[in-house]
């Protein structure tokens, strides 16, 4: 069993091989681990898999040092494969498409890496990245890795004030970002955002490299001439020419590769911090045991690089398989149609596509028989997965017999970094069960807990929890605050890490994940926090109180509807308030919170000691039997909501 993590070794062929082991992951991580790390290059061998000194905080392979970059490209091209392809950029939005070689990918990172050292970024800064998805984006990324330094993309949907709580609290040496990006029908200024949110931040005076792209309002020459403390901007193809190629700087495996921000249950980011060695070795392992791609196989992966499974499945997992990754700029829908992943397919070769199945509801509201994808030659697809939500069996069956592949839901979040759970398709075709994203992967010791932290009886729902220690690859910590990592994630359940999400596990061990238990969002694939909402909505003047809820949605798995109160004397036009309130959220966290639903109420349920029962709300939209908690103040008030809350036609 010491091969068992072994990138080159073992395969299993039944659930009970699966399941022993899983169980070697848990009991003797080092065994699973270290034959694992046996796949990736380090600069110095790691001798341990597991430091348990300080603990809640773990350490994955403490005396190793090894190149993020270099094992994502350099290696590759050291061992002759440099002519392969490593990137493929596909952009619906401009029509072209690009293919980078891994040398050729190898030397644009190199020599923006030295870039970047030109503008003083070294081994632990961070670097700030905010581009949408060309190539740029995946040079700037593996730039900061291969310098040691520490990226921290932000998703080009969020606005500037989101940009500037990024900034202020990762507090880089530098920003990466272009010109802007290109939604259907409309250009998205990047530059006019990137200088409120450096103003908003308070004037941190770093350098902003800017890539030009053609056809927006904003060039780098409106910024360039300011002397302000605002920043110093740069052009991204002038400072590469000035620049010269950099060599990878090896980090401790325990040094951070980066830092992902996500919605927690405040308006406040958490910053989550992913160290190098622990995600080099996870990742690896994944390609082959769960996605089944090897070198040379080509995966698509249709999210943002803004996202965890873009940080994980676009950029840095099939590059360090020696993989083929596609870049895809557009949507699966109405760029130009329902086909494109089809296109996609047959042009790419694809093996592996991976999307969010809100995705997959597009496409099939649109060309509800698939025509337009069924059209092309889908013959090189394996397996389809989706993460970022739920997979509905509805979706689920539909698109299986649209591709003919298996489906495979896996279920994750930015701070696990790679699947909990999911169909280890390249090690054995286990079983798949619908609304399922199956069994735990290794090392993440499922638990379902009721509300003390005792574990429940299968088939009962309750807190999904994590035994730590967590694997590698997910999260070390929050960016400068382990107090509140252990607060957000630990405190809950002594000795275990709480995911947030509810749901079983049946009596084969599948879970089975319903929905989150907290004030976290998804729409449309994306995370967002209810709290962060309400922050913004109650700062109109006419608002005194209010309450945001995820609304079920049959395209985008869920809706932000706002519940408010006014202030006495106020009595703004309904319609006039809601855009109003529209209008601030997407000014003030951006297009991506997508929030379009205001409703005026008299009051919202409070407990006698004030606090908004948000938790009963919540429970009342998503259809649960309304219990009337013994704290309420005054029942009456949630009786008159019942009607408001109540699963209805979505807008
Ligand atoms: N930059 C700027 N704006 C963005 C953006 C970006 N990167 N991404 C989305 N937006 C904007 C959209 O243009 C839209 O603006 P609008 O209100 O002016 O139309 C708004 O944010 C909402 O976008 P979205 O939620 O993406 O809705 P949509 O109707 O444009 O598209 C889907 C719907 C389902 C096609 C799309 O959401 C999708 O492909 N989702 C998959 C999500 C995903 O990959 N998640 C990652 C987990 S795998
Ligand atoms: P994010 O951190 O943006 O990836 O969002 C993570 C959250 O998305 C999880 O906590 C879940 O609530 C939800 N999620 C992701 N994948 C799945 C899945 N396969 N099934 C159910 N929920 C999912």
């Amino acid at each position: 069993m010491a091969a068992a993590g072994n990138d080159a070794g073992t395969t299993v062929s039944t659930p009970a091989d699966y399941r022993a082991l899983h169980a070697v992951s848990l009991a003797q991580p080092d065994d699973f681990w270290l034959p694992a790390a046996g796949a990736v290059d380090w600069t110095t061998e790691p001798t341990v898999a597991l430091d348990r000194s300080s603990a809640p905080f773990y350490r994955w392979f403490p005396d190793a040092t090894l190149n993020t970059s270099h094992n994502a490209l350099d290696r590759h091209v050291d061992a002759g494969r440099g002519d392969r392809p490593a990137l493929v950029y596909d952009s619906a939005m401009l029509g072209t498409q690009r293919t980078y070689s891994y040398s050729e990918l190898r030397d644009e990172v190199a020599v923006f890496a030295g870039a970047l050292a030109d503008l003083g970024v070294g081994k632990g800064d961070r670097v700030l990245i905010y581009l949408p998805m060309i190539p740029e984006a995946v040079i700037a990324m593996l730039a900061s890795a291969r310098l040691g330094a520490i990226h921290s993309v932000v998703f080009g949907g969020f606005a500037p004030a989101e940009l500037a709580a990024r900034i202020r609290d990762a507090r880089p040496t530098a920003i990466v970002t272009a010109s802007g990006g290109l939604e259907p029908g409309r250009r998205v200024e990047y530059l006019p955002a990137v200088h409120e949110a450096l103003t908003l931040a308070g004037s941190l005076g770093m350098p902003v490299v800017a890539k030009a792209r053609e056809g927006f309002g904003h060039g780098i020459a409106d910024y360039a001439d300011e002397s302000g403390p605002e920043g110093r901007w740069v052009d991204w193809d002038d400072a590469v020419s000035a620049a010269e190629a950099v060599p990878p700087v090896a980090v401790a495996a325990t040094d951070p590769l980066y830092i992902l921000y996500t919605s927690g249950t405040t308006g406040s980011p958490k910053g989550v911090v992913r160290d190098n060695g622990g995600h080099a070795v996870a990742l690896t392992w994944t390609m082959r045991a769960i996605f089944g791609i090897g070198p040379g196989d080509v995966m698509l992966t249709a999210s943002d690089v803004g996202w965890v499974v873009g940080h994980s499945y676009i950029v840095y997992g099939p590059l360090l398989a020696g993989a083929t990754t596609v870049l895809y700029e557009g949507k699966p829908v109405g760029t130009p149609d329902a086909g494109t992943f089809g296109r996609l397919i047959e042009q790419h070769e694809v093996k592996v596509l991976f999307t969010a199945p809100t995705a997959l509801r597009a496409v099939r509201r649109v060309d509800p028989e698939a025509a337009l994808i069924r059209s092309h030659d889908l013959s090189s697809l394996t397996t389809l997965f989706t993460a970022g939500e739920r997979l509905d069996t509805g979706t689920s069956a539909w698109i299986a017999d649209v591709l003919g592949v298996p489906v495979v839901d896996n279920w994750w979040q930015t701070e696990t970094g790679w699947p909990i759970c999911a169909s280890p398709r390249g090690l054995a075709d286990l079983p798949l069960k619908p609304g399922s994203p199956s069994l735990p992967s290794p090392g993440f010791d499922v638990a379902i807990l009721d509300h003390d932290g005792t574990p429940v009886p299968a088939g009962t729902e309750g807190s999904i929890a994590l035994r730590l220690p967590l694997p590698p690859g997910t999260l070390t910590t929050l960016w400068g605050s382990d107090d509140r990592y252990r607060d957000s994630y630990l405190s809950a359940f002594e000795g275990y890490y709480t995911s947030g999400d509810s749901g079983y596990v049946d009596d084969d061990g599948y879970v089975f994940v319903m929905g989150r238990t907290d004030d976290v969002i998804n729409v449309a694939g994306h995370r967002l926090s209810t709290g962060a909402i309400e922050q913004v909505l109650a700062q109109h003047p006419a608002v005194a109180e209010c309450a945001v809820l995820g609304l079920q949605d049959p395209l985008k798995g869920q809706r932000a509807s706002g519940y408010v109160v006014l202030k006495a004397g106020m009595a703004p036009d309904t319609d006039t308030l809601t855009a109003e309130l529209v209008h601030l959220v997407r000014a003030t966290i951006g297009p991506v919170a997508d929030f379009r639903s205001v409703v005026v109420v008299e009051a919202l349920p409070k407990t006698r000691s004030g606090k908004i029962l948000r938790k009963t709300m919540r429970q009342m939209a998503a259809g649960e039997p309304l219990v009337v908690p013994s704290t309420i103040e005054d029942p009456s008030v949630l009786e008159a909501l019942e009607p408001l809350l109540r699963p209805g036609p979505a807008t």
